[in-house]
């Protein structure tokens, strides 16, 4: 899915800037050409040699500078560009920018341009949630300019919160998107389910598992990147949201199939979440205490709905394909078939759980690929490769059923 588009990439001052030789791999191994332009700001965090050895191309800095303004102007340097983006964008350029000033070479090259402008920014939360940048940003949404996250998280500051530059993998996989219009999913509506549920026994104490959600948000990110409008609804996990993905945050089963059921409808459903079979049939207010001598509390438990098979109950307006996973620790293949056809789904990828496997939170996983004509294994691959290979046969399955 080569893009080829040239791209050119503004830095500005922010600890992010750090991160741009990445972004700029992650951006040519989709076939771009990455032009960079850095701001003084910019340069206190990353050298331009840096920048210039990883994108192959001049590092443009100087608006007065003879030789980049006879080699490449600002004006030729911005039109020669299918796309510019900032990333990061600090809090100052996203002014600049919302009031047209051009004092420098990346604000005069930003209000030369005609062409599609993208901002990743990065910044203190405060700064970011502060009226005026908040303004500037509404100012420039509605000049069409692309805002991609920031993300919420810890900070180089110390500090938690709203402001993290989005990912380089992230940012780019967003662009691959803007660039590719029309992708083999483009039209199709996705549903996948991700990560543990976690079922509280008082307001301290839940029930939970072990599952990392890195298997369900490969593919939820598998399945937008091919095209697929996708709502990813999630259990407590520590991975970050795939860029260009609506995510649901829930934390037990019945809130994980409202939320689902809220999702309809769908073509696809893609069930990886590790749900909780039990919750507690009576869930305590207050903190179960110990009481001196006395015995440990037995908990009651009560069945989880299986949101997996609610899904696929054939009723007016089943998804049109439906995908289950299948944790097994025994018989791995004959136990899967059989979940297959008891929750009516149309595919099931059946893996081994037994912790000798090292699939739950590990890296890799290892997949019988089971449909009603029978069964394929897939070798073992990373979590990120199973969802690739999971989106492209769905794109077959719609190729042949449309
Ligand atoms: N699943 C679900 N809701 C549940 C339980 C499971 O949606 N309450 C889904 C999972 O996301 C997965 C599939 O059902 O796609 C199979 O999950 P698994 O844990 O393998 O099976 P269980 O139904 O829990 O059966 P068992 O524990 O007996 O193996």
């Amino acid at each position: 899915m080569l893009a080829g588009k040239r791209i050119l990439l503004i830095v500005t001052g922010g600890i992010a800037a750090y991160k741009c030789p990445e972004l700029v791999r992650r951006l040519r191994e989709q076939g771009n050409q990455v032009r960079c332009l850095l701001t003084a700001g910019g340069a206190q965090f990353v050298t331009a040699l840096a920048l210039q050895s990883v994108s192959e191309e001049k590092v443009y800095q100087d608006l007065f500078s003879l030789t980049d303004e006879n080699e490449m102007g600002h004006i030729r340097l911005s039109r020669e560009a299918d796309v510019i983006l900032v990333a990061p964008a600090t809090a100052n350029i996203i002014s600049k920018m919302a009031n047209g000033q051009a004092d420098d070479l990346a604000t005069t090259a930003l209000l030369a341009s005609d062409k599609p402008v993208l901002i990743a920014p990065a910044m203190n939360h405060r700064m970011w949630d502060h009226p005026a940048t908040q303004a500037n940003l509404a100012t420039l949404r509605a000049r069409g300019v692309e805002i991609i996250g920031p993300d919420d998280g810890a900070m180089a500051c110390g500090e938690f919160g709203m402001g993290r530059m989005r990912e380089p993998l992230q940012i780019a996989e967003t662009l691959a998107r803007y660039f590719a219009g029309d992708l083999p999913l483009t039209g199709k509506r996705a549903l996948v389910t991700s990560g543990p549920t976690f079922e509280a026994i008082d307001p301290v104490r839940f029930i939970g598992n072990r599952s990392s959600g890195k298997q369900g948000h490969a593919i939820a990110r598998a399945l937008a990147t091919l095209g697929c409008a996708t709502t990813l609804v999630s259990g407590p996990t520590r991975q970050p949201d795939p860029g260009g993905v609506g995510v649901v945050a829930v934390e037990s089963a019945r809130e994980m199939l409202a939320a689902c059921e809220a999702a309809l409808p769908v073509d696809i459903v893609v069930c990886a979440a590790a749900v909780s079979d039990w919750r507690m049939d009576q869930q305590e207010n207050s903190k179960i205490k110990k009481t001196a001598g006395g015995a440990p509390p037995r908990l009651a438990l009560t069945e989880n709905p299986d949101i997996l098979a609610t899904l696929a109950k054939a009723r007016a307006g089943r998804p049109q394909l439906v995908v289950g996973f299948a944790a097994e620790t025994d018989d791995v293949i004959v136990n899967a078939t059989a979940k297959r056809q008891r929750k009516n789904c149309d595919w099931i990828l059946a893996n081994d759980v037994s912790t000798a496997s090292g699939v739950f939170d590990g890296p890799t996983n290892q997949v019988h690929f089971i449909t009603q004509l029978g069964t394929e294994t897939w070798p073992e691959m990373s979590k990120d490769a199973v969802g690739e290979t999971l989106a492209h046969r769905i794109v077959k399955h719609f190729q042949v059923q449309p």
